[in-house]
């Protein structure tokens, strides 16, 4: 018997319906299809509607998730939100989805680490579950940054997309779930990638508005060196911590920003295209939520099974990382709740 630890019960996931593709953004803005494509690998990315936002599709990613595990909302202990584009400042978007989902006894927090923000929040879920002060966490993560990148800056706007991902975890003596976990910060560089207005350094006025300081502002080529150099390195550092090799690695769930970032941190690896999952030509970047929606896919697809070595990476603004080996399953036995592909359970 192992010690306790955290296993992945459910997943589920939440796209908005509205698909903007490249050939959509070259009509307002001074690029390509192929500029897109060949700098990116994004096709197309989906866009939310006037009547969604963070807390809405996080809700239903996590209701999807729950009904995977076949976990009752009154039986989650705390709902996690990994975010950086919360409904609010505050309060925090976990506490609407704790609502929405009628999870009445849990507590509810965000997580705010970008783009790493997602498996920031599984460590602090598989903390929680071995220290014993939780048995169920349902860790989310959820973006809309339509909202707040700058539709004319052809330079970031291409980039992103809107969407949620959703895990459950639960208390396990088995040989499953998160057998370690990597991350970092270096704050010294937080002006590569960050929203200058709205916060209390530069609070909300006529004139930072007028200034559209409250869009994303990026140095997209200092950003993407950062990348290359980190994945390969935690990602190296996770499978040590994990008493793995690279050969144990059956899937590699990177942040799905830019498949040129994923694809170099492949290569200087020496993991093989079958062992590396993408799925960005379909959403573009959704910070904080493309590592569980890429989860989601990867077993909809048939990628992950029961035993599955996963290590998932994530990098971004902070700039932060973090990096966690999980070993999935034991896949749900009743099949009838295993969500179907797609939005199931919207409202
Ligand atoms: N269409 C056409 N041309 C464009 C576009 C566009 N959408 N965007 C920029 N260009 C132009 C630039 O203006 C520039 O023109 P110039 O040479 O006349 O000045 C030219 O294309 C080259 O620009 P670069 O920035 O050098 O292009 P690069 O090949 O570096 O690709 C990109 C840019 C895709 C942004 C790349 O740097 C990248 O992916 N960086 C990482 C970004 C990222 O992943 N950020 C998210 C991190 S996660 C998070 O926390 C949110």
């Amino acid at each position: 018997m192992v010690a306790r630890r955290a296993r992945v019960a459910g997943w589920g996931k939440y796209v908005p319906a509205n698909v903007v593709t490249n050939r959509d953004l070259s009509e307002t803005l001074d690029t390509s299809d192929e500029w897109i494509r060949s700098r990116t690998g994004i096709a197309e990315r989906r866009v939310a509607g006037s009547d969604e936002a963070t807390a809405s599709m996080a809700t239903i990613a996590g209701r999807n998730a729950l009904a995977v595990a076949n976990v009752a909302a009154e039986d989650v202990d705390c709902v996690l939100v990994a975010t950086c584009t919360p409904d609010y400042s505050m309060p925090a978007t976990a506490n609407l989805v704790q609502a929405g989902l009628g999870a009445t006894r849990a507590g509810a927090c965000d997580i705010n680490a970008a783009c790493s923000g997602f498996v920031y929040a599984l460590a602090l879920g598989d903390s929680c579950i071995r220290a014993g002060l939780f048995r169920t966490v349902l860790v989310i993560g959820a973006e809309t940054f339509s909202r707040i990148v700058d539709w004319n800056d052809r330079a970031t706007c291409v980039l992103f997309g809107d969407g949620a991902g959703a895990l459950v975890l639960r208390a396990t003596d088995e040989d499953y779930g998160l057998l370690a976990t990597t991350v970092g910060s270096d704050g010294s560089r937080a002006d590569l990638l960050l929203v200058p207005g709205g916060g209390s350094r530069m609070p909300a006025s006529a004139s930072t508005i007028e200034d559209r300081l409250h869009m994303v502002r990026m140095d997209g080529r200092e950003v993407f060196r950062f990348a290359v150099g980190v994945l390969p390195r935690i990602t190296e550092q996770v499978i040590a911590a994990a008493g793995w090799t690279l050969d144990d690695v059956d899937l590699f769930v990177a942040h799905q920003a830019n498949v040129r970032i994923i694809q170099s941190a492949a290569r200087s690896l020496g993991l093989p295209d079958e062992k590396v999952y993408v799925n960005v030509h379909r959403y573009g970047n959704t910070s904080a939520a493309s590592i569980p929606i890429a989860l989601c896919e990867a077993y909809e697809e048939g990628r992950l099974h029961d035993g599955s070595a996963v290590v998932l990476a994530g990098f971004g603004s902070g700039l932060s990382w973090a990096a966690s080996a999980l070993r999935w399953g034991p896949t749900p036995g009743r099949v009838g709740l295993i969500a179907p592909p797609g939005n199931a359970f919207q409202d």
